[in-house]
């Protein structure tokens, strides 16, 4: 199956499903009219295929005319979805949490289940879509869904029983730089910056540093080389030595990671 000729359907339309839809859209990787959408309530579906020009249906015809099911309800409402799938249609959950066999019970064990966990920052092409799949999943559904999410970042895999730690690091991450943007801004603007020009600052500084280290230079190179003996970055790392911010940041992805894990036995 050709990406261009895949009939893709989403099942929940939410934040999230709407990005990747937006991401499919600006890469011209599937045509408009091979993607159906659906939701719960109505008059957000008129708004969205008003917006994107896009349309809704009922779940029965969705599944009967897609190709590739993306799920993109919260973990707690899919139960009443998956009810009402029928088992053999190749899956894409974004739910976090929910394990592969969860979707099997309900699904069967011969549908092919891709689990992602993306993240936010593919709105903005920078995301980090991590992969794991269920037993046989097949070949050519692999690669549709790397070009697929690849058009929004960067793809990974990973095998299930490291879904919930590369949850808390790439799926909650940008979510904890926001609270270090926020507060590298905030502390500008209290030493008389302007929020803006603090924030725009701090935003920077992460992409930048983002950028170094994805380019292959290590952090810990990275570190030595900015920390000249009695300078300035070094009076900074002696602080956050001293306020163990290090182990407080993975204590927060770590929390996240056992919320990730905690999520499937919620789950009915
Ligand atoms: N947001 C993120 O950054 C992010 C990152 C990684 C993974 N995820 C995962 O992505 C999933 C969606 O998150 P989100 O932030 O996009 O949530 P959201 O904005 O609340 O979207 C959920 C969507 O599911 C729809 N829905 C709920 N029950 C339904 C049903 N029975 N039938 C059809 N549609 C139904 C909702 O319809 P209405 O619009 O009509 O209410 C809504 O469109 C979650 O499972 C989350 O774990 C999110």
């Amino acid at each position: 199956m050709k990406v261009s000729d895949c009939k893709l359907g989403f099942v929940g339309f939410g934040h999230m499903a709407q990005v990747i839809y937006q991401a499919i859209e600006h890469a011209k990787l599937i045509p408009r009219s091979q993607i159906s959408f659906i939701q719960r309530d109505p008059g957000k579906m008129k708004q969205n295929e008003q917006k994107y020009g896009l349309t809704s249906t009922s779940l029965e015809r969705l599944v009967e005319t897609s190709d590739l099911i993306i799920l993109g309800v919260r973990p707690q409402q899919a139960h009443l979805v998956l009810e009402k799938l029928p088992p053999g249609k190749p899956l894409i959950s974004l739910l976090a949490g929910v394990k592969i066999a969860y979707f099997q019970e309900h699904l069967g064990s011969e549908t092919p289940i891709l689990r992602v966990m993306p993240n936010i920052a593919s709105a903005v092409g920078e995301g980090m879509s991590v992969f794991t799949y269920s037993p046989q999943f097949p070949e050519e559904i692999k690669s549709a869904a790397h070009l697929i999410f690849g058009c929004m970042g960067q793809v990974m895999e990973v095998s299930e029983p490291l879904a919930d730690i590369a949850c808390g690091i790439a799926g909650s991450g940008p979510g904890f730089v926001f609270r270090l943007i926020e507060a590298m801004a905030r502390t500008g603007e209290k030493e008389g910056l302007s929020y803006e020009t603090a924030l725009k600052m701090a935003a920077q500084v992460f992409v930048g540093a983002g950028r170094l280290v994805a380019k292959g230079s290590l952090p810990e190179t990275l570190i030595q080389q900015i920390g000249v003996p009695n300078g300035v970055t070094v009076a900074g790392f002696e602080s956050m030595r001293q306020t163990r911010v290090d182990e407080h940041f993975q204590e927060a992805i770590l929390a996240a990671a056992k919320r990730s894990k905690a999520l499937s036995q919620e789950i009915k």
